[in-house]
C-alpha cells in the first residue's frame, strides 16, 4: 500500500495527515484518491487496470491539490455516493435558477467552494488572502452551468439576486452549513482533527468588494 500511496501523491504532501484522513473517507464509499497536479478535478470510475491496483476500488477521485480535493470530497458527500461527475445531468445545462433542485446545484457548488476555502485557509501564511484568491478561481469557473461562461458580470448579478432573497440566503448558508458538517463529521470519523466552518456569505461580500474576478477577467 505504501508504493501505491508514493505514486498517487498521497504519502509525500505537506498536509498528508490530513490528505490520509480524506482518503479513509473516499475508502469508505469505493474510491480511491490521485493527488497531484498531473490529475484532473473529478470523481470518475476507475478502470480496469486501477480496480485492480486499488483492490476494491471502483472509484477514482482525481485532484490537482488539498484545495480541490475537499472541493471533490465534499461533493461526493452531498450525493452520498461516488458517481461519475457526481451525478450532475449536463442535459440541465443552462440551470434554471427559478427551479428548486436547479438552484441546489449552485448552492452546493458555492459549498463546495466555500468548505474548501475554510478548511485549506489556515494551512497558508496569509489566510485571508488564500480564501480570496480560491474562492475566485473555483467561483469564477461555475457560469458554463449557467449558461454564462461568457457573461461574468450577469452570473455575479444573478448570485446577488438570489442572495438579496432572504429564503434564498437562508438555502445558501443552510447547504454550506450542511456541507461541512458531513465532511467534518466524516474526518471525525476517520481520527482527524475538526476543521474550521465556512462563511459562504462574508466570502461572497468579499469577492464582490475586491472584484477580483472582474479585473482578472478583464485583464485576461
Ligand atoms: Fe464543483
Amino acid at each position: 500500500m505504501g508504493e501505491k500511496s508514493k505514486s498517487t501523491g498521497i504519502e509525500c504532501h505537506a498536509r498528508a495527515d490530513l490528505v490520509h484522513r480524506l482518503r479513509e473517507v473516499i475508502a469508505e464509499m469505493g474510491g480511491f484518491i490521485l493527488l497531484g497536479p498531473e490529475h484532473g478535478n473529478l470523481c470518475r470510475r476507475a478502470s480496469s487496470g486501477e480496480a485492480l491496483e486499488f483492490v476494491g476500488c471502483e472509484w477514482i477521485i482525481e485532484a490537482q491539490g488539498l484545495p480541490n480535493l475537499i472541493h471533490e470530497v465534499v461533493h461526493a458527500l452531498f450525493l452520498g455516493r461516488l458517481a461519475d461527475d457526481h451525478g450532475f445531468d449536463y442535459g440541465t445545462i443552462p440551470l434554471d435558477i427559478e427551479r428548486r433542485d436547479h438552484r441546489q446545484v449552485l448552492w452546493e457548488e458555492l459549498a463546495c467552494c466555500g468548505v474548501s476555502a475554510s478548511v485549506c485557509a489556515p494551512l497558508h501564511t496569509d489566510p485571508q488572502r488564500f480564501v480570496r484568491e480560491w474562492f475566485a478561481e473555483q467561483f469564477e469557473i461555475q457560469g458554463v452551468f449557467h449558461g454564462l461562461e461568457h457573461d461574468h458580470p450577469a452570473f455575479c448579478a444573478r448570485v446577488d439576486a438570489q442572495i438579496s432573497v432572504p429564503a434564498r440566503a437562508e438555502e445558501l448558508r443552510a447547504t454550506v452549513e450542511r456541507g461541512h458538517r458531513q465532511l467534518s463529521e466524516a474526518i471525525r470519523r476517520a481520527g482527524g482533527p475538526p476543521l474550521p466552518a465556512a462563511d459562504l456569505l462574508a466570502m461572497w461580500r468579499d469577492y464582490r468588494e475586491t472584484q477580483l474576478g472582474s479585473a482578472r477577467l478583464a485583464a485576461g
